[in-house]
């Protein structure tokens, strides 16, 4: 099935999502529209409590919208099964943290290399491709670390390889280098923005930072349970 018009990276229509709270109905994503192609970077801002996260969640898979559909990679993620959805999240779908969430007792190397071999991938093939990312994340020499021995910056940069590692047609990142101190974070950030382009993946990035988020292609905003 390939419905979506051209795009085959990601497009939210008319998603909304509430929140049940007592009597009250929290109305978070209010007919939310989004359309990110191969190759576009696009950040996505808003104050504490817009909905960012939510927003994420939905376009990642990880959770339903209340009404709306959620496009990836062409195909429509409505009428999946569980099983469907999860299918497409592992082929065509990257997620970067806030906090890294490696694995702590494998090394870097290897935290790129597993989601790889979930997927299928020979192992052989799989380290090629990680030491590939990490060296072009500066981090070749730290390949064989742990996540306790590298520094957060350097973690962060390690979970972006991860979640670049299967070649997703769409990379999610929320607040990425929320953690990170603004010096450490804009350069985890630029060498993201520099990786992403070269991938041709669509990706969408909240931040809070207004200067890192005018590097991206375009900047859409969540105001009022819109994108504008
Ligand atoms: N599972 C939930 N149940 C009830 N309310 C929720 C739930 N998840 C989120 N919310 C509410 O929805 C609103 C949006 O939350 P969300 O985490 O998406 O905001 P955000 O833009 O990511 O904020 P921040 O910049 O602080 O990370 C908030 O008011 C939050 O309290
Ligand atoms: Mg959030």
């Amino acid at each position: 099935m390939n419905d979506g018009g051209m795009n085959d990276g990601l497009r939210l229509e008319s998603v909304r999502r509430a929140f049940r709270q007592g009597k009250d109905t929290l109305e978070v994503l209010c007919g939310a529209d989004l359309d990110i192609r191969a190759g576009e970077i696009v950040a996505l801002v808003g104050p504490s409590g817009a909905g960012k996260s939510t927003l994420l969640h939905i376009a990642g898979l990880l959770e339903k919208p209340d009404a709306g559909e959620v496009r990836l990679a062409g195909q429509a993620a409505g009428g999946l099964s569980e099983r469907e959805r999860t299918r497409l999240r592992r082929l065509h779908l990257g997620f970067v943290y806030q906090y890294h969430h490696l694995l702590p007792e494998f090394s870097a190397v290897e935290n790129v290399i597993l989601p790889q071999m979930i997927a299928g991938t020979a192992r052989s093939k799989a380290r090629d491709r990680a030491m590939d990312l990490l060296g072009r994340m500066g981090l070749a020499e730290r390949a064989g670390h742990r996540p306790g021995q590298l520094s957060g910056g350097e973690q962060q940069r390690v979970a972006i390889c991860r979640a670049l590692a299967n070649a997703p047609r769409v990379l999610l990142a929320d607040e990425p280098t929320g953690n990170l101190d603004p010096h450490t974070a804009d350069g985890v950030f630029l060498e993201l923005v520099a990786l992403v382009k070269g991938s041709g993946v669509a990706a969408l990035i909240a931040t809070h930072n207004p200067e890192l988020a005018s590097r991206m292609d375009r900047v859409v905003r969540l105001q009022d349970g819109l994108l504008v």
